[in-house]
């Protein structure tokens, strides 16, 4: 599991699984090295990763295909924002490399579409699907059946793609607008590099406490979010935070930063 990484796939593994380890990422993502040898699963996102934004170039991908080849573990590629690379061209999803059936794709419609419709979609082999439809009746039984209809139409007749479309344009300038604000009023902390995706993840100096700079943004009418709970280590970051744009209106994007550049100021 990446360190840091996204939370609630954390906390799922742990209920699964008796040993969960922290796997470090750097400005590539997710690192690969003799410590995924002895695993079974490796999870990761590879397009943006879950918290630090950083998108996994095509050798890192290839890299990692192969040491699970080699070292016989299965990776879960989890592409939960798909379609907003805004940089250059997208760099192709492990599972549509893998040439030995050793990665399973998740994909979500939370993001795109809606989290309360609770649908997503996987791509493995048909083993693997067959049983996770058959745990899935276990878990949930299953979604409601007239929204899988609805959503299979809306898939198939290219409405999802136009939407995607749709969404990455103005997700891109909100992107870009919260960038050059990030750079011009808050110098102080140091963004991740980013490509695309739905927010910035950034660290501040030694000093900053993010879960107060949250409670008094908040008070400022500035929400942010603080990074602690992507560690798994027991030592909680203070100095990360995240900050999310997809919902967010363009103009009140620099206002909100120099608001929260006066209260991260305040701090220093
Ligand atoms: C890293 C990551 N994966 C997956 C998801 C989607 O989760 P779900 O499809 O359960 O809503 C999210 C949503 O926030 C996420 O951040």
């Amino acid at each position: 599991m990446e360190e840091p990484g996204y939370p609630d796939a954390r906390n799922i593994f742990a209920l699964r699984a008796e040993h969960v380890q922290p796997l470090p990422v750097d400005e590539h993502g997710l690192v690969v090295s003799s410590r995924l040898e002895n695993l079974d699963y490796v999870y990761t996102t590879p397009s943006h990763q879950s918290p630090t934004t950083v998108t996994m170039p095509l050798q890192r991908r290839q890299a990692l295909l192969g040491s699970a080849s080699d070292h016989d573990f299965l990776v879960i590629e989890d592409d939960y924002e798909t379609g907003t690379q805004y940089v250059g061209q997208a760099i192709p999803a492990l599972k549509s490399l893998d040439k030995t059936g050793r990665v399973i794709y998740v994909g979500s419609l939370s993001k795109s579409l809606a989290p309360g419709l609770r649908l997503g979609y996987m791509v493995a082999s048909e083993d693997l699907i067959h049983e996770a439809r058959a745990l899935r009746r276990l878990i949930l039984r299953h979604p409601p059946v007239n929204n899988q209809l609805a959503i299979a139409l809306f898939l198939s007749q290219g409405h999802h793609d136009l939407l995607l479309r749709r969404l990455r344009s103005s997700y891109q300038e909100r992107w870009r607008v919260l960038g050059d604000a990030l750079a011009q009023y808050l110098p102080e902390l140091t963004c991740s590099p980013s490509l695309g995706g739905s927010s910035y993840w950034l660290s501040g100096p030694p000093r900053l406490n993010c879960k107060r700079l949250q409670r008094e943004a908040a008070l400022s009418g500035v929400l942010i979010e603080p990074g602690d709970v992507f560690f798994m280590s027991e030592d909680s970051e203070q100095t990360y935070l995240r900050l999310g744009f997809s919902s967010i209106p363009v103009q009140q994007i620099e206002p909100g930063i120099k608001t929260l550049a006066k209260v991260v100021r305040a701090q220093l």
